[in-house]
């Protein structure tokens, strides 16, 4: 991928599936790599995973739901590597639960990790690629923000938010050279999805019909979604801001 060597970048929930999976290709590619994760120990996994690759890595231990925390390791990637280029969001974190069944407590960690979270990451990162007149932003919502995912209404609301959030902020910082796009994952075989599943038949009965809804025939994997981030935080998508791509098999279609 073209001007992606000797760049840096943070991924967030780099310690676990998808973003395991994007940290890892960035690093392919010659980036440095920032794994920020509040699992320190999920994110030092995914360091040792790339010894031998062509780029660097740096643990960042961080909870994105803490502005002062996002903050202070935002400073440190930076004063290490020297400069931002690009930013992947892609922590995120749900429980299936009825909406109904559902209370403010719930909601409240749902919409800080979801939605919030991404707000600090980028209110404290996009200021940095204004001073240096570019960068990059990839943002991991979900397919749930397009069509809806039973069970996960509040968590649809917030990847629905950070899809909207996405397109104003791109209008935004347009005029400073800032591209901002969106990632939407199917269901994709991780940690996460597989508590989404839970044990038993009721689970297996749902991944045997979503294999069969999904015109590809399988569930994703991690190793699908890196291919997308890492063309749009490339040169070849310099003239393409604001937009949202759906990689689930062909289970979501849109015009
Ligand atoms: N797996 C799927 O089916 C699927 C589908 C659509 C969208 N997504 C989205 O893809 C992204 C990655 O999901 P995944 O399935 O790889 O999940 P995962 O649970 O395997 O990994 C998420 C990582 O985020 C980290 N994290 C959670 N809260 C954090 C916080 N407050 N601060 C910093 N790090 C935090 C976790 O420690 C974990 O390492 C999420 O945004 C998720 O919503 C996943």
């Amino acid at each position: 991928m073209r001007g992606l060597r000797n760049k840096s970048v943070i991924v967030t929930g780099a310690g676990s599936g998808i973003g395991r999976a994007i940290a890892i290709r960035l690093v392919e590619e010659g980036m440095t790599v920032g794994v920020l994760d509040i699992n320190v120990d999920a994110a030092t996994q995914t360091v040792e995973t790339c010894k031998g690759l062509a780029g660097r890595t740096m643990v960042l231990e961080c909870d994105i739901t803490n502005y002062d925390e996002v903050v202070a390791k935002v400073d440190l990637f930076e004063q290490r590597v020297g400069g931002i280029h690009v930013l992947v969001n892609n922590a995120g974190w749900d429980q299936p639960i009825p909406f109904l069944e559902t209370g403010p407590a719930f909601w409240d960690r749902v919409v800080s990790i979801n939605l919030m979270g991404a707000l600090n990451m980028h209110h404290v990162v996009l200021p940095r690629m204004v001073a240096q007149d570019g960068g990059k932003v990839v943002n991991i919502a979900s397919d749930a923000a397009r069509v809806g995912s039973t069970g996960e209404a509040v968590y649809s609301a917030c990847k629905g938010g950070l899809v909207s959030f996405t397109k104003a902020v791109a209008r935004e910082v347009a005029r400073n050279g800032i591209r901002l796009n969106v990632v939407c994952p199917g269901p994709t075989e991780t940690p996460l999805f597989q508590s989404f599943l839970g044990e038993g038949n009721y689970g297996a009965r749902l991944y045997d019909g979503l294999k069969r809804a999904i015109p590809l025939r399988r569930l994703g994997r991690p190793e699908d979604i890196p291919g997308i981030v890492a063309f749009l935080a490339s040169d070849d998508a310099d003239y393409i801001t604001g937009q949202v791509i759906s990689v689930s098999g062909g289970l979501t279609m849109h015009g």
